[in-house]
């Protein structure tokens, strides 16, 4: 069959390399932009909207020393925080790289349009939030940082593309990465129920994590693990997939006093709150967070939500929530100041029935942000010559075993702008000696690293239909069809596979509290219906659910062989079975936190 072009796409200038960019959270935006601005030739492709991403959603910020810090606050402050709250797993090299050039890729966002909030006086309004020593976390809207940031950057994009300079292609799903002997070549995806391909120079990608893999997360739909899941499939190395961060503050819905309309949405309560002051309390309206850790509420995350769960259970109650209590912040800082300072929470807890200045909200701890991922070199460099991985798909090492808050952007636009400078660099760099971090460990069989060669660059964009079209199979049953979506009750040798059944299995045996049983358990449900499903390959159908669903149970399996390799506690990856858990965490943090120099310490 005569391939069709897909998208009008005009000749490229000799000489100008394709990039091939997946995903449109701040990653991909931002690196689409920037080598668009270079003189690449670009193609943006993303599997919903524009808008559809976790950056979307995110609240607190971006966290950056600036050339005007807060008192006292540093750049080697921000990297002593980063490595203190990731538990000593960090790549130190890029956690400096990341911490001392934040201010130039800050600077880079405010000239695509974005701007941040200010104080009165005219300098930026800087948030504090957990495990950070200073106030150095920059927001937008007041916690509406995640749309703020994507909204300025989607015009950036939309301009560009009316200018003819970038094409951008939605709704586009990426099922697999081409590759040429070896090498990273292109993407085939699903467009409208047809199968498609793209050829580049070398693909980004910013695909974003994986809270779909549990079953109360803060992340949206399109949070499936669909990068993983491909570049594990084409060979790729991963790393630190045992290291899920739950996010201590997730709204309890079904518990507000008039719960209401969004059922279903998650709502996370961000941890910005807590830097205003606001406190845990337990059902009994005791502030408990003191007897685990002398941070309390600004503890590390992954602190809090442990000693979360660890009080729940103790209380007898392990499947419940705790109370956040901003009632006091509105006490102290004045009638109006949470409408103010958080205007998206303030209206979406009413939606939920829950008026936060008078009203406790109920929270419970929820998946919010993979630490693990695509292993990656500090120029983003995955282990597949032609592939480049940035964002929260990509593995730096910069978020260790437990990532510091407000840390996510910023590694996105890092390592997003880093990948463009290689690719723009012309020589792709594979087989440096910079290569991987030394905690890098092979998932899949990963290729060695060896020096691209030959990659692609005919004279026109390929975006073509192969012959065979992907209809086949779509909707068709198979081991995905005929199963309830809510089949309710526990999972037992007899459940079959369906997205809902493996995202409580994940909360229940691979979540805050882990132990060698559980993950046994949870490690052979899992090869019971691998065995079925089959997601070491990619689905065959056009329903890009049915490869969501794969790629949700192939990244599973990584995350609990993973877990169950590592049998002592380590920052997120909590183990009770752990040998080094008899002396209790409260001993571990105290630790911790005496050896986190303030703030005023340390010098650039
Ligand atoms: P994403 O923003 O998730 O974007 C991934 C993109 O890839 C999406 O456009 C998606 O549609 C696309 N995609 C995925 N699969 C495919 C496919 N198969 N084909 C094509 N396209 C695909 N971090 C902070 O630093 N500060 C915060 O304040 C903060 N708040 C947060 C609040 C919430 C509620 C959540 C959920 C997260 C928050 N985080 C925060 C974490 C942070 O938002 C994310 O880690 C970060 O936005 C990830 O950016 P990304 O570009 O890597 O991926
Ligand atoms: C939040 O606002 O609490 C989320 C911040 C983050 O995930 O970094």
């Amino acid at each position: 069959m005569k391939a069709e072009p897909l998208v009008p796409v005009g000749p490229v200038m000799p000489g100008r390399r394709r990039l091939v960019v997946i995903g449109s959270g701040i990653a991909g935006l931002y690196a689409a932009l920037l080598a668009t601005d270079a003189g690449a030739s670009v193609v943006l492709l993303t599997k919903g909207g524009l808008d559809h991403s976790n950056t979307w959603y995110a609240q607190g910020g971006i966290s950056a020393v600036l050339d005007e810090p807060a008192p006292g606050d540093t750049a080697a402050a921000h990297i002593t925080d980063t490595l203190q709250a990731g538990a000593g797993h960090c790549n130190a090299d890029a956690v400096r790289l990341m911490c001392t050039q934040a201010r130039h890729d800050i600077a880079g966002l405010q000239r695509f349009g974005v701007h941040f909030d200010l104080q009165p006086a005219g300098s930026p309004a800087l948030g504090l939030e957990a495990a950070h020593s200073a106030p150095r976390i920059l927001h937008a809207g007041g916690d509406a940082t995640g749309a703020k940031v994507a909204g300025a950057l989607i015009q950036a994009v939309l301009s560009r593309k009316a200018a003819g300079v970038l094409t951008v292609i939605t709704n586009a799903h990426a099922t697999s990465l081409l590759h040429d002997d070896g090498t990273i070549t292109g993407v085939e995806f699903l467009k409208g129920g047809n199968r498609a391909e793209l050829r580049g120079d070398a693909v980004l990608l910013a695909t974003g994590g994986a809270g779909r893999l549990f079953a109360q997360t803060t992340n949206p739909a399109v949070a499936t693990a669909d990068g993983l899941a491909l570049a594990v499939r084409a060979g790729a190395r991963t790393a630190d997939l045992e290291f899920f961060q739950f996010h201590p503050t997730c709204l309890v819905r079904n518990a507000g006093p008039a719960s209401s309309g969004l059922a279903g949405e998650p709502l996370l309560i961000s941890e910005a709150v807590r830097g205003e002051g606001a406190v845990l309390v337990d059902g009994n309206g005791k502030r408990f967070m003191r007897a685990y850790h002398p941070d309390a509420e600004l503890a590390p995350r992954d602190v809090v939500s442990r000693s979360i769960a660890l009080h729940l259970a103790k209380l007898g109650d392990p499947n419940g929530h705790v109370y956040l209590d901003a009632r006091v912040i509105e006490a102290a800082r004045g009638a109006g100041f949470l409408a103010r300072r958080f205007p998206t929470l303030t209206e979406k807890t009413l939606a939920a029935g829950i008026d936060w200045t008078r009203d406790l909200v109920p929270v419970a701890p929820a998946a919010h942000y993979w630490m693990g991922g695509i292993l990656t070199d500090l120029h983003a460099r995955t282990s597949l010559p032609g592939l480049y991985a940035a964002g929260e798909v990509a593995c730096t090492g910069v978020q260790g075993a437990n990532r510091l808050a407000s840390n996510s952007l910023l590694e996105g636009l890092v390592f997003g702008r880093r990948a463009v400078e290689d690719f723009l660099s012309g020589d792709f760099g594979w087989g440096s000696p910079e290569g991987a971090p030394p905690h890098a460990r092979s998932a899949a069989g990963g290729l060695p690293f060896t020096h691209a060669s030959g990659a692609p660059s005919g004279d026109h964009l390929s975006v073509t239909f192969p012959a065979a079209s992907a209809g086949a199979g779509a909707g068709s049953g198979g081991p995905f069809g005929g199963v309830p979506a809510s089949s309710g009750g526990s999972i037992d040798v007899e459940t079959p596979f369906w997205r809902d059944a493996l995202r409580r299995l994940m909360t229940a045996k691979a979540g805050v509290l882990r132990d060698g049983v559980l993950l046994q358990e949870a490690a052979e449900t899992l090869g019971r219906w691998a065995a079925v499903v089959l997601p070491g390959t990619a689905a065959a159908g056009a329903d890009p659910r049915e490869h969501e669903d794969r790629n949700l149970l192939l990244a599973a399996q990584l995350l609990v062989a993973a877990a169950l390799e590592r049998t002592a506690s380590l920052g997120a990856h909590y183990r009770s079975d752990s040998p080094a858990d008899a002396a209790g965490i409260a001993d571990e943090l105290q630790e911790h936190s005496r050896l986190r120099p303030k703030a005023s310490l340390v010098r650039d």
